[in-house]
């Protein structure tokens, strides 16, 4: 598909052109968004384009802005075809009904979410902090028997979709959906119950870290970090999100060993997203007052 397309659009396109429509172009069910090009006449080409060769898609949108504010939005704009913005995304054998310009969702995340899901053990208590409309909370407990997924978020429009999310596939009372803050969220309801925490948002994660060690059992668990790293091409950037949480776990006394580190896409020249698994070896008692170690 993506080859005939970009046959189609190389007449009118230059090839720098070309690279930046591709790769910006993200499929969610029966919408596209693109991020470039910039030229709006040749936006609208680009975007009748991708309608007729991509037969499923409905509409397609420009995304305006970067992904901003504390509920991760973007700001779209209505290239062709209808004006809808809720659509139905499937991924995992699971389906997500997502509002894309009020919710955060990317589906670059697909390959990450199953392979977090796949470390979850049968009969573990995760919380996921920054939840979205629950991808990977519900392709957790849809896979592994007998979890209970703590699914936290603070956009009440991401809330009602994973509420929705729940009843469609069937993971009701395995998924609890809880609308607020993940730091209120977790000091008064969640402390030290969790296995494993997920902390898929970047700009947060660092400043959450002692709140999501003080969900973890006391005998310890896991925590899967997500960080935004600048790296040159001498540097790594996996080593340098290790280097930051090393730090910080340090100093609020941790024993942890870093399991694994990955680097899940690139997010700009010489941006990247990362991941890290981190192995938490024991709770201290004074982490359930996530206040008295910041
Ligand atoms: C990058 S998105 C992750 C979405 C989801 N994990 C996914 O894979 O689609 C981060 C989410 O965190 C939510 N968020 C931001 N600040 C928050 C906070 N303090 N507590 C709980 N959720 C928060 C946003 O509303 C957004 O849905």
């Amino acid at each position: 598909m993506r080859k005939s397309l970009k046959k189609k659009l190389s007449n009118s396109l230059s090839l720098e052109t070309l690279d930046e429509v591709f790769s910006s172009f993200d499929l969610i069910g029966d919408i596209a968004i693109i991020k470039a090009p910039s030229n709006s006449n040749a936006a609208v080409l680009v975007a009748k384009q991708i309608m007729v060769i991509h037969k499923g898609v409905n509409s397609v949108f420009l995304q305006t802005s970067p992904v901003h504010g504390d509920h991760r939005i973007r700001k779209l704009t209505l290239l062709a075809g209808k004006n809808k913005t809720v659509a139905t995304y499937k991924e995992a054998g699971c389906l997500f009904a997502v509002d894309i310009e009020k919710c955060y969702f990317s589906p670059r995340l697909s390959y990450e979410r199953l392979h977090i899901a796949c470390q979850v053990l049968p009969n573990e208590t995760v919380i996921n902090m920054f939840a979205g409309v629950g991808c990977f909370s519900i392709i957790t407990a849809k896979k592994i028997p007998n979890t209970k997924v703590y699914s936290i978020d603070i956009n009440p429009t991401a809330y009602k979709f994973m509420k929705e999310n729940i009843l469609v596939n069937k993971v009701f009372g395995k998924v609890v959906p809880l609308l607020g803050d993940a730091k209120d969220v977790v000091e008064t309801q969640l402390q030290g119950v969790a296995d494993r925490v997920l902390m898929p948002l970047p700009e947060k994660a660092l400043e959450y870290l002692p709140v999501a060690i003080s969900a973890l059992k006391k005998e310890g668990g896991w925590i899967h970090y997500y960080d935004f790293q600048h790296a040159t091409t001498e540097e790594d950037p996996r080593k340098k999100t290790e280097k930051k949480v090393a730090e910080k776990l340090t100093s609020l006394g941790i024993h942890y060993t870093f399991a694994h580190g990955r680097v899940i896409r690139s997010t700009g020249p010489y941006w990247y997203q990362t991941a890290l698994d981190i192995r938490v070896n024991g709770c201290p008692s004074n982490l359930n007052n996530t206040n008295s170690f910041r």
